[in-house]
């Protein structure tokens, strides 16, 4: 078992890496919540499907709540039945909610522990790849409204996080791409050690130093107010093909950008970041062609899907949420990845119509 220090104020956590940490769950709760009588364990269909929440001990009175799947159902819906489930069943301000799966569980469930009493302590066991690397820690909760994704939540940090890598076993391609698409970003938010490096560990090793480098940005700017923008590397590009993969199949179009999985976007957008950090004179080629070893040894592809206009994604990522209304990518340098504000649009354009874009 490997031990991730994640250092907030005022209560520090660990996150538990290994192949069969969950049957750590009921020391940990022991020791982080000992006045709790009672544990609700927050999951979804395909966790029970799968036999992992049967195996699950807490060691109190413990009840199973089952909530929806995907981002239809990370809402305010879900969260209102949870807390009165949790009013039904007498959760007190001392018990603990245990939340079992990916990002979507612990962001859900997370966020209702955090209004519930104003404030109920939680556990996650996460079990996708992009949750034990990135959506487990660092305390973010929230759910989307029909606005937007994510607009309501709050911080909220978990009092342990357990990254139990058998849970992997179950879990689909598509969100094993996810999760590889996020672990291949950290190979350059670790400043001072080859990127490739994290390629040659075993999958347990690659979790926990993901987990430790997302520790890190978390302990240093709990409140994303600069440091943690990095956490954001090659996700402007991937923000805005998401998008336009939304739209599509919103219409009915089956083109490949409809196709992409959340992982798959990021994998481009790195590849697409490091090729504009070139343009912009940061970094040279061979920087560039690691970026695409990097990606390309996670399995994922480099190439721009066929059929985008670059001045669509230029206009979509100027609006994303966090770029704050100006072309600004997190890029990579001679001081490692940053934030760089007010990017000429015709370099972006430049480079991405290289990667195969219309222009
Ligand atoms: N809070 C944060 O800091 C943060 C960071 C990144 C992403 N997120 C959020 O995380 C969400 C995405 O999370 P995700 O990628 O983990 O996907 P997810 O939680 O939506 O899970 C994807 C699917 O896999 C299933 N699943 C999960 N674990 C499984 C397993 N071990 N075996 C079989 N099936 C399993 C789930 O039931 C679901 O159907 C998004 O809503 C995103 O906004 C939050």
């Amino acid at each position: 078992v490997r031990t991730v220090r994640v250092e907030v104020a005022p209560r520090p956590y660990d996150v538990l890496v290994g192949a069969g940490v969950r049957h750590e769950l009921m020391q940990v709760i022991a020791a982080v919540a000992p006045a709790a009588k009672m544990a609700i364990l927050v999951t979804q269909q395909s966790l029970v499907d799968a036999g992992w929440t049967t195996d699950l001990a807490t060691g109190l009175a413990q009840y199973v709540l089952v909530i929806g799947d995907g981002e239809d159902a990370k809402s305010m819906a879900t969260v209102e039945t949870l807390l009165h489930d949790f009013v039904r069943l007498g959760l007190s301000r001392h018990d603990v909610v245990v939340a079992v799966g990916g990002g979507m569980v612990s962001d859900v469930a997370g966020f209702a522990a955090a209004i519930f009493h104003r404030g109920v302590g939680y556990v996650t066991v996460a079990t996708t790849l992009l949750a034990q690397v990135d959506a487990a820690i660092g305390g973010k909760t929230g759910v989307n409204l029909e606005e937007g994704k994510n607009l309501v939540g709050a911080f909220h940090q978990p009092l342990a996080v357990l990254a139990d890598t058998d849970l992997l076993a179950t879990l689909p391609p598509r969100e094993v791409a996810c999760g590889r698409g996020e672990m291949a970003k950290y190979a350059f938010l670790d400043v001072g050690k080859p990127s490739v490096a994290l390629l040659s560990y075993d999958l347990d090793e690659q979790v926990a130093h993901c987990a430790e480098i997302k520790a890190r940005v978390v302990a240093n700017d709990e409140r994303e107010t600069g440091l943690r923008m990095t956490l954001n590397y090659g996700h402007t590009l991937a923000h805005a093909l998401e998008a336009v993969g939304l739209d599509d199949r919103a219409h009915g179009r089956d083109t490949p950008s409809a196709q992409l999985a959340h992982g798959e976007a990021v994998a481009i957008g790195l590849v697409f970041a490091a090729r504009l950090a070139r343009a912009l004179d940061r970094i040279d080629d061979e920087r560039v062609e690691l970026h695409e070893r990097v990606v390309q040894g996670f399995d994922l592809s480099t190439q721009l899907p066929s059929g985008l206009r670059a001045q669509e994604l230029i206009e979509l990522m100027a609006r994303d949420k966090k770029a704050h209304h100006d072309l600004t990518f997190v890029l990579d340098g001679v001081r490692g990845v940053e934030p760089v504000r007010s990017i000429d649009p015709v370099i972006v354009a430049t480079t991405l119509v290289e990667m195969g874009a219309d222009s």
